[in-house]
């Protein structure tokens, strides 16, 4: 290819160096800074989570409360922001109205476009952070027609985003048809290892787009929402929303070999939504993490025992498969967090938005290393021009 390397998708670019997030694809290991998944899936909570992200080391107990209190202060968002609801159609997807929001929000913060010392980062960071679950429960409120619930400061992260999820206003119940019961502790530990799954994955579709964004020099919150819109794509982040709808439009058992043979088929363009990954090729630790915590919510939680008779059997004939097995086709993460978070009462199309809550950590923490990385340079890459 003369002059340059010819490389659609990136399979084998190096687009930067990086200290935040370690993957052995063929060994299915994932480390943030050094540490683990297993380890802080299990032993330590997403805000701990975010906090090593950031800090390059684990929170001491200080430490934790005071980020945690901070995030808390930061949640509520600008009532001018809140009007901006207003002008989508009820039906907006959460997505677009994030996305949308999260750019709107650049203009309420236009400090952060230069960002002298730590301090200020620091701000940056955090304000995201914390602003983010607000945004996209209103999102979905908004997309319901139902009053917004203001962030509660009595309430740690994920239970506050849960309650700004479910609540009515002024308590803490859920909006269901069959009875009211309070948030459940299993659900927030649910949730919140969901969170510590998606904090971060090195360079993925959307932090190479938040990376892309932050070397021309835009503002942070516009890269975030540039990595919001590259998330939504189902390849990407919409893969966990089109894995329950795949799951429901199989709709039983007897029919998912029909559907295998579909995914097989090489003039079908059916794929099985939540199989495969460009990094992964021995299995994805997250989606193994997931299935454990899959099966301990079966005695607490209210797990859709069809849909998951159906994923069972996917999972069963696809592992067994040699299209598959050749192929290193393995479930991904997206593949299991659908089925617990029907059991959490959220709907399919806030799927997406809660893998952004999660990642969100991670796209700023990405954009926090490239600014100040000085071997950082505009993303420009060149093509192989076979035109007239
Ligand atoms: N079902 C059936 N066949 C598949 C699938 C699938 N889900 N995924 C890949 N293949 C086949 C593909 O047809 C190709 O076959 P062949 O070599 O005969 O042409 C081969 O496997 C390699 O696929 P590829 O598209 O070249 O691989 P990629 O690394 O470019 O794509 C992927 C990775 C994740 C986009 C893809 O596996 C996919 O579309 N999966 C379904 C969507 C999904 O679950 N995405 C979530 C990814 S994990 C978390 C996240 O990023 O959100």
């Amino acid at each position: 290819t003369g002059m340059f390397t010819y490389d659609p998708g990136y399979t084998s670019t190096a687009s930067c160096s990086s200290t935040i997030t370690f993957i052995d694809g063929s060994k299915g290991e994932l480390r943030y800074r050094g540490i683990p998944i297993e380890t802080l899936a299990t032993e330590h909570s997403y805000l701990e989570t975010c906090y090593l992200l950031l800090n390059e080391h684990l929170p001491g107990k200080e430490e934790l409360l005071d980020f945690d209190l901070e995030l808390r202060h930061r949640a509520y968002i600008h009532e001018g922001l809140r009007t901006l609801f207003n002008a989508f159609p009820d039906n907006a997807h959460p997505m677009a109205t994030l996305s949308a929001t999260v750019t709107a929000l650049a203009s309420f913060h236009k400090e952060h476009l230069t960002l002298d010392n730590e301090a200020d980062f620091h701000t940056m960071a955090s304000r995201i952070l914390a602003k983010i679950p607000t945004i996209a429960a209103f999102s979905y409120r908004h997309s319901l027609g139902i009053p917004f619930i203001q962030p509660n400061i009595e309430l740690s992260f994920t239970e506050n985003f849960l309650t700004m999820m479910r609540a009515y206003p002024g308590g803490k119940m859920k909006l269901t048809a069959n009875g009211h019961s309070e948030i459940k502790e299993v659900e927030v530990r649910a949730l919140d290892t969901i969170f510590t799954l998606h904090a971060d994955h090195e360079q993925n579709a959307s932090t190479t787009v938040v990376r892309g964004v932050a070397s021309t020099g835009a503002h942070p919150y516009v890269a975030i929402a540039s990595g919001i819109s590259a998330l939504w794509g189902r390849a990407h982040g919409g893969a966990n929303e089109s894995v329950i709808a795949q799951l429901e439009m199989i709709g039983s058992v007897d029919r998912v070999e029909e559907f295998i043979a579909r995914a097989k088929d090489p003039n079908d363009d059916f794929r099985l939504m939540g199989f495969g990954h460009r990094v992964y090729k021995n299995f994805d630790p997250r989606a193994k993490i997931l299935k454990t915590l899959q099966d301990e919510l079966k005695e607490e939680l209210d797990l859709d025992s069809h849909l998951m008779e159906i994923a069972g059997r996917i999972e069963e004939i696809a592992l067994s498969d040699e299209y598959f097995i050749s192929r290193n086709l393995y479930p991904n993460i997206d593949f299991y967090t659908g089925i617990i978070l029907t059991a959490l009462q959220i709907p399919k199309n806030m799927f997406t938005p809660i893998f952004v809550i999660g990642r969100t950590v991670g796209w700023i923490t990405q954009w926090i290393e490239f600014k100040k990385d000085p071997t950082s340079k505009i993303a420009r890459p060149r093509q192989l021009y076979v035109g007239k």
